[in-house]
């Protein structure tokens, strides 16, 4: 199967769970859109709820779907938020922001009762920070500054662009830095020390906020939850 059909399969299987009446966290990336198309269609035909996008390019999806829209100040406990990620380890950590949008999506996850990653099976790893470079957002002022002390980390750091010329702008208005490392031994308390150096708005690092992670895989799909992390 090929990638786009194992993301097919873990997108739509996440909306199997949502229930009328729910207020639905909806993710950002090319696997949530599956999730996004089905729930759509779902909305169409008369499931009542309602939807608080993590991204500008979500918000405009969920619009063509006609999924209804809140916020997260009108409804601040969302019942499940649907979401992808860039990894995912054996303790269901994860590293998110690929596409930039990593501080509203811990927001929107931190926020949930219950969290669903869903992903192919490219992105299970053993060791976070292997294969993908962990995304930082930052304030503008200053990022020169900022990046300086990032390196201290022992990790490139790279500013994100946009087809390699102009810096890539969040929803936010802020810079994306990417580090990339070796690997990040510690992730729990890793992410607490990024966050702690001024300039820093985020990082990419979700730690213990998942309950299950849907995997498209070339046997179909399977499940990682949290009942069977130790
Ligand atoms: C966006 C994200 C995405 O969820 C992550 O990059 C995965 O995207 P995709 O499903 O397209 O691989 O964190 O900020």
């Amino acid at each position: 199967m090929e990638k786009e059909e194992l993301k097919k399969l873990a997108g739509e299987k996440a909306v199997d769970l949502i229930e009328d009446g729910m207020i639905i966290g909806l993710g950002t990336g090319s696997t949530v859109e599956y999730a996004l198309r089905k729930l759509g269609k779902l909305c169409r035909e008369g499931l009542k709820i309602k939807g608080i996008p993590t991204s500008v390019h979500t918000k405009r999806i969920a619009t063509e779907e006609k999924i209804p829209l809140t916020t997260l100040d009108e409804n601040p406990v969302i019942d499940i938020t649907i979401d992808g990620a860039d990894e995912v380890d054996s303790n269901l950590n994860l590293i998110k922001g690929g596409g930039g949008a990593l501080t509203r999506e811990k927001i929107i996850a931190y926020n949930s009762k219950k969290v669903i990653i869903v992903i192919d099976d490219s992105k299970v790893v053993k060791c976070l920070g292997i294969d993908f470079p962990l995304p930082v957002e930052v304030l503008k002022f200053g990022w020169t500054a900022t990046k300086k002390t990032l390196e201290q980390f022992d990790c490139n750091v790279e500013l994100r662009k946009v087809m390699g010329e102009e810096p890539f702008i969040t929803d936010n208005s802020n810079y994306i830095l990417d580090c990339e490392f070796e690997r990040i031994g510690d992730p729990a308390q890793f992410e607490i020390e990024i966050n702690s150096i001024p300039g820093v708005v985020e990082n990419g690092l979700f730690i213990g906020l998942v309950d299950e992670v849907i995997v498209g895989g070339k046997q179909g799909i399977s499940t990682l939850d949290k009942e069977a992390v130790v």
